[in-house]
């Protein structure tokens, strides 16, 4: 028998399929262009050129940053995290975070925190993987350099509230860093209106392009602050042993990733032509639909199905004041998402990762089980001990059949 169709349910781990356009434009940079970027003057490299540039202001444009130099290319989404943290963060420093983040900010924080006299704070969240802004309010110390949290949450879906956030450290000393990883592409987001000092994303999620490229966004000024990780050649003030000064060169030394970056330029047309708020749309109604459906199978008998998260449609207290927050702040912005299209959970008798193998052999359900590099937010959620939850992401090709397909499978593995 022929295996099932494959149904692509990883979007939180990468996106696939990407658009057309991304694998067009790799391949035309592949084959017709080729050439190293800020390094020559022939008709190729002026191609690169462009690329790159366009993907940065396509980056900047989808953010709301103002000026593209603010966008700086990294290698993934955890290198800009790296960047950020070890950029900013000297030793005697506190810093605050969340119980919620991804490892890729909690391993840096805690080589910090053994190594370079850093002390770190992690705020609670509640069973929903909600922060409430008050417990950061409350953790903040006068040596408080940084606030990192991620805007959504790669375990349950969470989305945190920024602008609160922002606005609570207005006249602090302290940065806040928000993980965008799972929301850049996915929900609207404007950095200036947010008030986000520092925003880290990799491009291959929401952002549809290639895997291999991260971003970090700068508010203006903050390059006074981070030192760059890494040093070397930018093609630009070459007699200088010193790292130049100016943005985006002081954070990009070395060749930069071409190919992936062709991909993103072309990903980046493609989400201004469909839209994020489109894309957010149609996601809210099939994650909403999803979790509807689980809780009625849940209902009706199968009550070993726990689902995590935000429930649909039930935005929560503290985005309740962020909402109102903004307002009072002068900040437009209406209706913030709760929640992304991650969903996960755990079926009793199943461990996730059997789980995951029934899903994909039966069905060709591809989804990822696990701790998803998230192990603090599994203690939270009580997940920890039996290995985590079955995780399935949603993303911009996800259809209604696979949301059924997905649905009527677990119904079957569920009796
Ligand atoms: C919340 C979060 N932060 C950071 C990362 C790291 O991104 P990357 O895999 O591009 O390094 C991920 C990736 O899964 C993530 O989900």
């Amino acid at each position: 028998m022929p295996p099932p169709r494959r149904v692509y349910l990883d979007h939180a781990a990468t996106s696939w399929p990407k658009p057309e356009a991304v694998y067009r434009a790799v391949e035309h940079y592949q084959r017709e262009v080729g050439a190293p970027h800020g390094r020559s003057g022939y008709r190729e490299a002026l191609q690169s050129n462009q690329v790159v540039e366009r993907a940065r202001q396509g980056v900047a444009e989808l953010i709301g940053a103002q000026r593209a130099c603010q966008v700086v290319f990294t290698a993934s989404g955890t290198d800009s995290l790296n960047l950020a943290i070890r950029g900013i963060v000297r030793p005697g420093d506190h810093v605050v975070t969340s119980v919620c983040e991804h490892n890729s900010v909690l391993r840096p924080l805690r080589d910090l925190q053994d190594n370079f006299e850093v002390s770190v704070h992690y705020v609670p969240c509640d069973e929903q993987g909600r922060l409430s802004a008050d417990d950061i309010r409350q953790a903040l110390r006068g040596e408080t350099r940084l606030v990192v949290v991620q805007h959504g949450s790669n375990v349950i879906g969470a989305i945190q509230p920024i602008g609160l956030i922002a606005q609570l450290l207005r006249g602090h000393d302290a940065l806040l860093l928000v993980d965008a990883a799972q929301t850049a592409g996915h929900v609207p987001i404007d950095v200036g209106r947010l008030g986000i000092d520092l925003l880290a994303a990799p491009v291959h999620k929401g952002l549809l392009g290639p895997l291999g490229t991260g971003v970090l966004y700068l508010r203006p000024g903050v390059q006074q602050v981070l030192r760059p990780l890494r040093m070397g050649g930018t093609g630009t003030h070459s007699s200088d042993e010193r790292q130049p000064d100016q943005l985006p060169d002081k954070y990009e030394s070395g060749s930069h990733n071409l190919p992936g970056l062709a991909g993103l330029a072309a990903a980046c047309d493609f989400l201004k032509a469909r839209t994020v708020e489109k894309i957010h749309a149609q996601l809210e109604c099939q994650t909403g639909q999803l979790l509807n459906r689980l809780e009625d199978l849940a209902a009706a008998g199968r009550a070993d199905l726990k689902v995590y998260g935000p429930r649909p449609e039930q935005p929560m207290a503290s985005q309740q004041s962020h909402v109102e927050g903004d307002i009072q702040g002068g900040i437009e912005e209406s209706a913030p998402a709760h929640r992304t299209s991650v969903v996960s959970l755990t079926l009793r008798d199943y461990d996730p990762q059997e789980l995951a193998i029934l899903l994909e052999a039966s069905h060709g359900i591809q989804a990822r089980a696990g701790l998803h590099c998230a192990p603090r937010m599994h203690q939270a959620l009580g997940t920890l001990a039996g290995g985590g939850t079955l995780r399935l992401s949603l993303g911009w090709s996800t259809t209604q059949e696979e949301i059924d397909q997905t649905v009527q499978a677990l119904a079957a593995l569920a009796p």
